[in-house]
Order: C-alpha cells, then sequence, then structure tokens
C-alpha cells in the first residue's frame, strides 16, 4: 500500500486524495524537457487558423482528431487574422494531448511508473485502462481558466467511471492557478455531456439542471501542490483553475483512466484507432 487507509477513505468521502512527493522532482523536470522537446519540433501551421468562420471547425477537427495523436493545443488569442503565431510558439502553448501515454516513450513511462500504479491500485482501479493524457502548461500571465466541470462531462462512460490522475510538475499555488475542487462534489449528478454532433462539431447534452459551484464561492477550496505531487480525482467531482496571472508557470500531467467494462458510447468525442488498444497501469 502507498496509500494509508485515511487517504483511501478521503478519496471516497471528498472525491479526491492529495499525495505529496508522490512522483520524483527529477522525473518531472524529464518529463518538462520532454515537452519542451514536442512543442519545439511541432509546425504550428497545422493548426492556423485563416478565417473567423473556419476557427471553430478547425479547431474542432484538430480537436477531435487528437484522441490518438500527441499534437500540440494553443491559448486563444495566439494566432493573427492571417493565421500567424502572435508570440513565440513556446508561450502561446495551452496543452499537449491526448495519447502521449501511449506514443511517446518519455510519457508512457512517466504515465506507468510504478508509483502511479500502486495508487490505482490502492483506490481499486487497478484494472482501469488509461484513455488519455494532457500536458497543461498554464503560461505566465496568459494562461487561461479551466472553468468549473466535471471530467465526466469530457469521458464519459456507461457507468461512470473515469478518474483522473493530476501531476504537479511545477509548484502549483493559488497565485499561478491550482486547482479548486468541491470536496463532496463528486456525489452530485453528472451535469452535462459533451459529445459528437450528428451535423458534424461537438455538443453538451444537459443531463441535469443544478449548477455547479461558481468559482469564489465558499464551495471550492484551493488545492496547492509542489512538484510530484500527484491528485487523483474521482470523474464526477466538480473542480476548476484560475486564470494565471503571476509570472510562474504552472505545468501539471493528467492522465484519466476508465474501467474497460463498462460502455463507451460511439458519439464521445475522444476516439482511438482499433490499432492502439488502451492499457492498464500495469501493462508493458
Ligand atoms: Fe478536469
Amino acid at each position: 500500500m502507498v496509500l494509508s487507509s485515511d487517504q483511501v477513505a478521503a478519496f471516497e468521502r471528498d472525491g479526491f486524495v492529495v499525495v505529496p512527493e508522490a512522483v520524483h522532482p527529477a522525473r518531472c523536470t524529464e518529463l518538462a524537457a520532454r515537452a519542451d522537446e514536442i512543442v519545439a519540433a511541432f509546425d504550428p501551421s497545422v493548426v492556423s487558423i485563416f478565417s473567423t468562420d473556419e476557427q471553430t471547425r478547425t479547431s474542432d477537427d484538430h480537436f477531435l482528431a487528437s484522441g490518438d495523436q500527441v499534437t500540440c493545443f494553443f491559448e486563444e488569442g495566439a494566432f493573427d487574422a492571417d493565421g500567424h503565431l502572435t508570440v513565440p510558439k513556446e508561450r502561446a502553448i495551452n496543452k499537449l494531448g491526448h495519447a502521449m501515454h501511449d506514443l511517446d516513450p518519455t510519457f508512457a513511462a512517466f504515465s506507468r511508473q510504478p508509483a502511479l500504479a500502486s495508487v490505482a491500485d490502492d483506490l481499486g482501479l487497478g484494472h482501469h485502462v488509461l484513455l488519455q493524457s494532457m500536458y497543461i502548461f498554464k503560461q505566465p500571465h496568459i494562461g487561461g481558466e479551466v472553468s468549473c466541470h466535471q471530467d465526466a462531462t469530457f469521458l464519459y462512460t456507461e457507468p461512470i467511471s473515469v478518474v483522473g490522475f493530476w501531476v504537479a510538475i511545477e509548484d502549483a499555488t493559488v497565485d499561478n492557478g491550482c486547482l479548486w475542487v468541491q470536496p463532496g462534489g463528486h456525489r452530485g449528478p453528472l451535469r452535462t455531456r459533451f459529445h459528437r454532433a450528428e451535423s458534424g462539431g461537438t455538443a453538451f447534452d444537459v443531463l441535469d439542471p443544478s449548477p455547479l459551484p461558481e468559482p469564489g464561492s465558499d464551495a471550492l477550496v484551493p488545492v496547492e501542490a509542489t512538484a510530484g505531487t500527484l491528485v487523483v480525482l474521482h470523474g464526477l467531482l466538480p473542480h476548476w483553475s484560475d486564470v494565471n496571472r503571476s509570472p510562474q508557470s504552472r505545468h501539471a500531467y493528467t492522465v484519466h483512466v476508465i474501467d474497460p467494462v463498462a460502455a463507451y458510447p460511439a458519439d464521445n468525442w475522444l476516439h482511438r484507432s482499433p490499432a492502439l488498444p488502451l492499457r492498464s497501469f500495469h501493462a508493458a
């Protein structure tokens, strides 16, 4: 057991658990360096946006194709009207997604390191499979807000099974846009479901009209985390992160896992090639 019985109980009671020093800082530094290499090698012209009307379709297509790729997503407003980046791409990058955990050897090794697999085992998630990975940059001064949401909105199974493994690659504080969570909020219903629309693009369905907590409400508490801290988040737990207004970046890496026995609807946004089957933390 990596987790204490109190930590396992906290996950069940609160919908999240914080595991300080779960990952060695050297592994965080190594992952950050690999992320920088991927950004340096990425040609931003492949996602350039050439007109306002094209913008939604282009970003939808780029997003919807990313489930079994390693690709870059930029901050809103990073491109001018002619499709050129307005700042250097290493400063404009929002995140990498969504299959580094299977396609990139450095990310694959990080994602399946024994520490994460052991925590998964302790939480009864040892048989879950890794569906999605994201490397989030949260740039100094411009890193955008992630509005309050439940991960099961985006990674939906029947029954709901998604769990997020979030690792601070750099220190996360209230000042640079750390996570905020609603303790116990995972016992509430799933509010919305995001899916591929029949007409193309994507849509949200409202499943339950009760509101999620507003940023700034007392229901949400900050989760400050030093580099190497793991936070495990139940898929129904409401959480958000603020704009990064500080001069410090706030890199984080997330892997989301699902129960392979749960039904995975065909209109989920994230599609994987059959050539790239989902694998657990324990896969070689
Ligand atoms: Fe999330």
